[in-house]
């Protein structure tokens, strides 16, 4: 708390607000008393000027072009650690020692495979269903078989989702990849580490021997760790509002992943993938640009653009990096929706109105091409963001359940509808 305080005029009333201090990042002015003061509301739809939440786990400047897990600068992570670190960190807020890590891992690795009875479920899907539906069906599912980890005032019950969530969601995603590909379901391997398990599951097929290339699982590990977390954006705070009613984790998690599965938020790298394959060659750029610019065309860069970061996003440059990496690995050369994506974002960031609107790649630019490159079709782009951002979600739950100033998130409303009225019969109207 500082003693800096706000004061609101309305006509000849004024009214005091205290000002919260972070450790860095933007001062809060705190209006939770200021209907009771005031009779009015704040108004912010979409949320632009609002802090939802105190939160110690994710730190963004979005015009620095930085992130922090837990003060830790995600270049660094990406560069040094690996995954399970990461969410090691999320979760418990210090990086591990050797002996915690090791630990952790193991408990990890100890919850991957999934209840054999909820390959049911998978079989009550479509085969053609985009496997996003079949994500927010299964871990939705997950509480009416893990009722041992759902009582959520129990902090031992609590550790025990959050590891079953970040442990099982590879399992749940593989198995929904090879549901769509009417492959047989692979289990998990406990000798193979997290992201090298995850492509065995997804690639591995019982005719012939699977060998993980480390290049590729290294990839893989780095881009689980980008999209770990990301402070309150629209599907973590999904996961908040669900949570904040009492709603069990698994049922939080699957609100997030419902969420995140929109074009303007996780399902931006499918989109993004797509568009550079209908833009298809160099030539075709000037004129998607124009349109991405026209007011009356709905059309909009796909990876470009965030509501925090107004500089790149330090995400999309590892991103990219990765990228490269990958195409060199698998000797791909000349991939036209790389081509593509590079010249459209150097146009891109020498046009006006990108410029002028501080509109940049954000993570979703490039991973759609990495994601492919690894084998992964299209539909899995926002699984697989999904899996890395469940422990962001978990983390965030878990803090906002233990925060004793916590309590059911209800907004309010400017109310522009009918006023009060009679009911009218219907042998009058
Ligand atoms: C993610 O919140 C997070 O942290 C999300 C995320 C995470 O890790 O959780 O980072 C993951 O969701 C990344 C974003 C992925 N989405 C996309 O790439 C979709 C394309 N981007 C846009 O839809 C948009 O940029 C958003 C949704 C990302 C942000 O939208 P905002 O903050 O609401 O900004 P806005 O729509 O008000 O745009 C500001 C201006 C507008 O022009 P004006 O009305 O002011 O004239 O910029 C324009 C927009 O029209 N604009 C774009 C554009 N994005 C914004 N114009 C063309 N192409 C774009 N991509």
């Amino acid at each position: 708390m500082s003693d800096k305080i706000a004061k609101l005029s309305i006509g000849n009333d004024s009214w005091e607000l205290p000002i919260q201090t972070g450790v860095i990042g933007p001062d809060v002015i705190d209006i939770a008393s200021m209907y009771k003061q005031t009779g009015k509301f704040t108004y912010d739809p979409g949320f632009t000027s609002t802090a939802s939440c105190e939160s110690k786990i994710t730190y963004i400047d979005g015009d620095l072009g930085t992130l922090l897990y837990r003060g830790y600068p995600i270049e660094q992570l990406a560069e040094h650690g690996d995954f399970l670190e990461t969410c090691y960190l999320l979760l418990y807020g210090e990086l591990p020692t050797p002996a915690q890590k090791t630990d952790f891992d193991l408990r990890v690795t100890r919850h991957t495979m999934l209840h054999e009875q909820m390959q049911t479920l998978y079989r009550g899907f479509r085969r053609d269903a985009h496997p996003m539906a079949i994500m927010v069906g299964v871990v939705g599912a997950l509480s009416a078989f893990y009722h041992d980890s759902t009582d959520i005032s129990d902090p031992h019950q609590r550790m025990i989702a959050s590891l079953r969530m970040v442990a099982k969601m590879p399992t749940i995603a593989a198995m929904a990849y090879k549901y769509s590909i009417g492959q047989p379901f692979v289990y998990p391997k406990n000798e193979m580490d997290y992201a090298s398990n995850f492509l065995n599951m997804c690639f591995a097929v019982p005719a012939e021997q699977y060998k993980v290339n480390p290049v590729l699982a290294r990839a893989m590990d780095r881009i689980f760790t980008l999209h770990a977390d990301h402070e309150q954006n629209a599907s973590t705070s999904t996961v908040r509002l669900a949570g904040s009613s009492g709603a069990n984790p698994f049922a939080c998690i699957a609100a997030g992943i419902a969420c995140l599965w929109g074009p303007a938020h996780g399902g931006a790298n499918e989109a993004a993938l797509n568009m550079l394959h209908e833009i298809g060659s160099v030539e075709n750029i000037p004129e998607y640009i124009r349109r991405a610019k026209d007011k009356n065309d709905p059309f909009r860069l796909m990876g470009f653009g965030h509501r925090v970061y107004k500089n790149y996003d330090p995400r999309a440059r590892i991103m990219q990096k990765t990228c490269h990496e990958v195409l060199n690995e698998l000797g791909i050369k000349d991939d036209p929706a790389l081509e593509v994506a590079m010249e459209l974002e150097k146009i891109a960031l020498n046009d006006e109105y990108f410029v002028s609107k501080k509109l940049y790649p954000n993570i979703d630019f490039y991973s759609g091409i990495t994601l492919r490159a690894l084998g992964f079709p299209a539909e899995m782009f926002t699984v697989l963001f999904s899996v890395a951002r469940t422990v962001g979600w978990i983390a965030q739950w878990k803090e906002m359940v233990e925060d004793p100033s916590q309590k059911i998130g209800r907004p309010r409303q400017l109310y522009t509808g009918s006023d009060k009225r009679d009911y009218v019969t219907i042998g009058q109207r």
